[in-house]
């Protein structure tokens, strides 16, 4: 089976940002996405609004036709935004002021309560719940008990491994790629035998996601930087292809 690819399209916002302006439009890079053969959309609203806004979310949620999967804090304040727009699914993911970007998976474990409140009012918005993760078993474990329907592995580690900060050739001979890609399907199997449904995301590229497609727990990509890097140059329709390829073409 064929893993579902989610584009996310934060950085069209981060351009549309830089300038405080209404291009490029969000709303048309989610159209293009999905007419290229995205299985849906994704958007990280953050707490500063560094890219994403409300609007986007509320405008995403009429147009979207395929899936609209939000990234979000487990706070009280975006909590009430999803239970408003009632995007498809939400991602909990773990959120620092300082970060350039996600830096690593939510601490289930150590903020348990808070968690499994914001999945609770989420599954009662009859919203889909996943949580970033890193790939770790008492985490994954954690996710579960939350109620959670689904669990994002973190892949910034592997990523790291392969690409590097500095988008070198991946590094597939280093051993710790095996490592990290042994303990990311050892997460994926335990994730899926205890009954969630499990999707990987973070710092994958068309160079980097084979290995993970081959697993096949693994039901849903969620990929933004490298697509919208590449939309650069071949632009969004072209980029999303590549990307839909390389996932398929394992
Ligand atoms: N999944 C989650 C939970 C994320 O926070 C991010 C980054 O916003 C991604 C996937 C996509 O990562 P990237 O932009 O590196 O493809």
């Amino acid at each position: 089976m064929t893993a579902r690819l989610n584009v996310n399209i934060d950085h069209v916002a981060t351009l549309r940002e830089a300038r405080k302006t209404i291009e490029p439009s969000v709303l048309e890079a989610a159209r293009i996405c999905e007419n290229a053969g995205a299985h849906g959309i994704t958007v990280h609203i953050r707490g500063d609004r560094r890219h994403i806004q409300d609007h986007d979310i509320e405008e995403l949620k009429q147009t979207v036709t395929t899936y609209l999967n939000v990234e979000m804090a487990a706070t009280d304040e975006m909590v009430a935004i999803a239970e408003r727009i009632k995007p498809d699914a939400v991602s909990l993911v773990p959120e620092g002021p300082n970060e350039i970007t996600t830096e690593g998976g939510l601490d289930v474990i150590g903020n348990f309560d808070s968690v499994k409140n914001a999945v609770d009012k989420l599954k009662a918005a009859g919203i889909h719940v996943s949580i970033f993760i890193d790939p770790d078993i008492d985490q994954i474990d954690a996710a579960k008990r939350s109620g959670a329907n689904q669990v994002e592995i973190c892949t910034a580690e592997y990523a790291e491994l392969t690409v590097g900060s500095q988008a070198a050739s991946p590094r597939f001979s280093d051993p710790a790629v095996s490592a990290e890609l042994s303990r990311i399907a050892a997460a994926a199997e335990h994730a899926k035998s205890i009954g969630l449904i499990v999707a990987a995301g973070h710092g994958l590229t068309t160079s980097n996601v084979a290995p993970l497609a081959r697993m096949p727990e693994i039901e849903e990509f969620n990929i933004g930087h490298h697509i919208i890097s590449r939309a650069v140059f071949v632009g969004l329709e072209n980029a999303v292809k590549e990307m839909l390829e390389s996932v398929r073409n394992i």
